[in-house]
């Protein structure tokens, strides 16, 4: 029973004690999230790993954010995943092999060391952190994007930004570059499907990886609610599509999404474009103060996979913890952490 859940999480949390602490994203079932002891966005996570000094680090969230935590803490510390299969389905659209492929592709046509930055959103796998890190690379999160795309652009003429497009194009965008300075590296093409002057003439290559959840949002939407509440906002997550996000009002990550909502003026509207666990959560938080706050689309756009870390699977890793055993740790391999390390550190001392 749920009840039975929520008791044996609380009663293993309080054996653990400062052992252990739990780490919630936004996107977090209810049931799961009221149990965390930190609720944050990507970035914010990111800092807190690094600053945490339990034993455990329980992560509450999906494998790259765990990896964060395990690469940001100290040798000694623990990261754990209540459920391994708590992927990314993003970030799984970029793996090392197929960016070291593309990196020696540049490379017939520029000096990619040279004249291209790599920079990859936070939600990838380790592997391509430490890419970023050996090739003068940075990771970005949603919070941060503009900021490190402008530092790669004071470094080197263009970007290679993986795995997610959508948010590559809309910071480029913010930043004055043209859509047509801007092209899709396909990771299944020869050369990523593109000629050598289209790579010359690219300032952006935006690898061709997206997100499943946020790609369901439509302009559609938009306009239809719009009619119906012509005094209203919009608001999404920079990985909605482009159309998306130039017909919102306002774009950006989750905490930013919390915070214009939790302060705007009582009684105002809002469609929001981003998983449904974070808009359900936040539409009860404002409506004591009348504010009405709706989902994008009429799908039900919930992150699968962060919807794998259950209660059932937070007590079992924490009742493990408590019997001494440690399950589902996520370590990533020292020289792997080294390099990711050096493109974490980076974004960090820049946002
Ligand atoms: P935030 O950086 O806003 O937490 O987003 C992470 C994420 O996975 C969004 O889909
Ligand atoms: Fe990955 Fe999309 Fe889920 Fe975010 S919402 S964790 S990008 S699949």
């Amino acid at each position: 029973r749920p009840e039975d859940l929520d008791a044996r999480i609380r009663a293993a949390k309080e054996k653990l004690g400062k052992r252990a602490i739990i780490l919630g994203h936004h996107y977090q079932r209810e049931e799961v999230y009221r149990h965390a002891d930190v609720h944050g966005d990507s970035l914010m996570l990111s800092r807190e790993a690094a600053q945490q000094d339990a034993e455990f680090i329980v992560f509450c969230g999906v494998h790259f954010m765990a990896e964060v935590a395990d690469i940001m803490s100290r040798p000694e510390q623990v990261s754990i995943l209540p459920d391994l299969a708590a992927g990314c389905s993003m970030a799984d659209m970029a793996d090392i092999a197929k960016v070291e492929q593309a990196w020696r592709e540049l490379g017939q046509v520029l000096d990619p060391d040279e004249s291209v930055t790599p920079v990859t959103y936070i939600n990838s796998a380790a592997d391509l952190k430490a890419f970023c890190g050996e090739h003068g690379g940075i990771v970005c999160t949603s919070s941060n994007a503009t900021k490190i795309l402008k530092w790669a652009f004071d470094r080197r003429e263009k970007v290679l930004f993986f795995p997610d497009q959508h948010l590559g194009r809309w910071t480029g965008y913010q930043l004055g570059v043209p859509l047509e300075d801007m092209a899709i590296w396909d990771p299944d093409q020869p050369m990523g499907g593109l000629s050598p002057e289209e790579i010359r003439k690219a300032r952006v290559l935006l690898w061709k990886g997206f997100c499943s959840v946020h790609q369901m949002f439509q302009p559609g939407h938009i306009d239809r609610w719009r009619a119906a509440n012509p005094d209203g906002f919009v608001i999404s997550h920079p990985e909605s599509s482009f159309e998306v996000c130039l017909k919102s009002d306002f774009v950006g990550s989750t905490d930013f999404i919390i915070r214009t909502i939790k302060g705007a003026e009582p009684g105002t509207k809002w469609l929001v474009g981003t998983e449904l666990n974070l808009v359900s959560r936040l539409a009860e938080e404002v409506k004591p103060e009348g504010k009405q706050v709706e989902f994008m689309s009429p799908m039900v756009c919930m992150c699968s996979t962060m919807f794998r870390i259950d209660p059932e699977h937070l007590a079992w890793a924490l009742e493990n913890l408590v019997e001494g055993k440690v399950v589902n740790q996520i370590k990533v391999p020292a020289d792997e952490a080294e390099l990711a390390r050096v493109a974490l550190q980076r974004m960090l001392d820049l946002s």
